[in-house]
């Protein structure tokens, strides 16, 4: 099964990005928008994976401690490839929660080498796609977005194609606790 590593969102948050990719879609002549039940932010690709691994999985995440906290996320941009533009929203690298965040992605990927998982080891760049493909006429100027995203609980979760639709569930999730 295709999978990844993700902090998912409570509903509030993702009222504020569903504003911003509205103004993103507006600006558009056309794209492949992150369908609101499938905005995340990832912290590992793992793709296809056997099933007999997703205990392995369930393992290197329970490890991972840290108490609850927040990413203030306050840019927009876009990330250019073969001339196809990918939308999201992001942070400064010294926002609140970034450093956080760098840090739990950073441990989690030494536990998935180690585990002899394949995974991804550029710089992380926490960001929330907003959508893909995204082609525009006149330059898209969004303004400044300020979502504080609570993280507290690391997902695994399982992506697949139902019915054409592009769909994520969760296999399982750890939630961070508060200390005592
Ligand atoms: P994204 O974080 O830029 O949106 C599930 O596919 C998630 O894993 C997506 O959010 C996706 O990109 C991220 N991802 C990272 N590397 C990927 C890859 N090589 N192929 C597909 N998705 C990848």
């Amino acid at each position: 099964m295709r999978l990844f590593i993700a902090v998912n969102f409570y509903d509030r948050v993702i009222d504020q990005i569903v504003d911003i990719q509205e103004r993103l879609r507006a600006r558009s002549l056309r794209g492949n928008f992150t369908r609101r039940e499938n905005l995340h932010l990832t912290l590992a690709f793992l793709g296809e994976t056997p099933a007999e691994k997703v205990d392995d999985l369930r393992q290197i995440i329970e490890t991972i401690r840290a108490v609850p906290f927040e990413i203030l996320f306050t840019r927009t941009g876009c990330f250019t490839h073969s001339r196809k533009e990918l939308w999201w929203i992001g942070a400064e690298s010294n926002s609140p929660g970034i450093p956080l965040i760098t840090s739990i992605h950073r441990e989690l990927l030494e536990r998935l080498l180690a585990a002899g998982f394949s995974v991804d080891t550029r710089p992380f760049s926490a960001h929330i796609t907003l959508g893909r493909e995204i082609k525009h006429s006149a330059p898209i100027i969004l303004n400044p977005p300020n979502i504080a995203v609570r993280v507290d609980r690391i997902s695994l979760m399982k992506s697949e194609n139902i019915r054409g639709k592009l769909t994520y569930t969760e296999l399982f999730g750890t939630e961070m606790e508060n200390p005592h």
